[in-house]
């Protein structure tokens, strides 16, 4: 008991020394932060970098669509345009391209996900929803629709931000979430069942600062663009199957 005791005064004077003011100035002096070009209040690029090059949210994106591309087979569903459709499928038998903007000139079906009622249930082998539930507020009737739009052991690619400057449209803030890997393991695995589910962080501190300041993947390293460091992820990347039921 003693021994115990003793223990946690010493972790506890540690915790005490660790958190003294004077040992954070040390720790300044010791590992000084160089600012440099990022002391400013605006970021490099305000186009999450597209202007400099390739964003690097597009980077794991493009990276987890292209490693489940066996998936986009038969009649495959994206949000927006059929880019990764055409990128990535084989086999793709039938392509639509799912938008609530009726003024979207690639949209074959018009619906708002987390409401797709008029989309008959169980009509696409795969659905490639990347970067689209931050803006959608009810994002579980959304994740609900996108199950309903699944045939049985249909697949649903998805990707969803974790950091990024907001979306706005027309002056107005268009996102409401942002996400973790156990917003999504709930939400998903609610919906899908949590043996269906695969859910994947990516990225670190560096590449999170990058996209924030919009820097573009050009800018990194494969190695930075590739370390993966839990407490710092930028994106998850969501694969959930529906269950085949006999
Ligand atoms: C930021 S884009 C992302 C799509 C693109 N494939 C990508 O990877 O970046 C989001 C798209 O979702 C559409 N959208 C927003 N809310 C929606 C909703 N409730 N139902 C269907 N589409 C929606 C937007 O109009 C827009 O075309």
């Amino acid at each position: 008991m003693s021994v115990t005791l003793n223990n946690l005064a010493i972790s506890n004077s540690r915790d005490h020394l660790r958190r003294h003011p004077a040992a954070k100035m040390l720790r300044r002096i010791i590992r000084p932060a160089w600012f440099g070009t990022l002391r400013r209040l605006t970021p490099i690029s305000d186009n999450w970098g597209s202007d400099r090059g390739r964003p690097v949210d597009r980077y794991y994106i493009e990276r987890f669509i292209a490693e489940h591309s066996p998936d986009i087979v038969g009649r495959v569903l994206e949000v927006k345009d059929s880019t990764y459709t055409r990128r990535f499928g084989s086999a793709v038998t039938e392509s639509h391209v799912i938008d609530i903007d009726s003024n979207n000139p690639h949209v074959t079906l018009v619906a708002d996900l987390s409401r797709a009622d008029n989309i008959a249930a169980e009509s696409f082998d795969c659905f490639i929803l990347t970067q689209t539930l931050q803006l959608i507020f009810d994002v579980k009737a959304a994740v609900s629709g996108a199950h309903r739009l699944l045939k049985n052991g249909g697949v649903l690619l998805s990707t969803v931000p974790t950091v990024s400057r907001i979306h706005r449209t027309g002056g107005v803030d268009s996102d409401f979430w942002r996400f973790t890997t156990a917003s999504c393991a709930a939400l998903f695995g609610e919906v899908f069942g949590p043996d269906q589910v695969q859910i994947h962080a990516c990225g670190n501190v560096l590449t999170s600062v990058a996209f924030l300041e919009g820097l573009a993947v050009e800018e990194l390293t494969t190695h930075e663009l590739n370390a993966h460091d839990p407490n710092y992820p930028m994106l998850i990347t969501i694969r959930a199957q529906r269950a085949t039921t006999p």
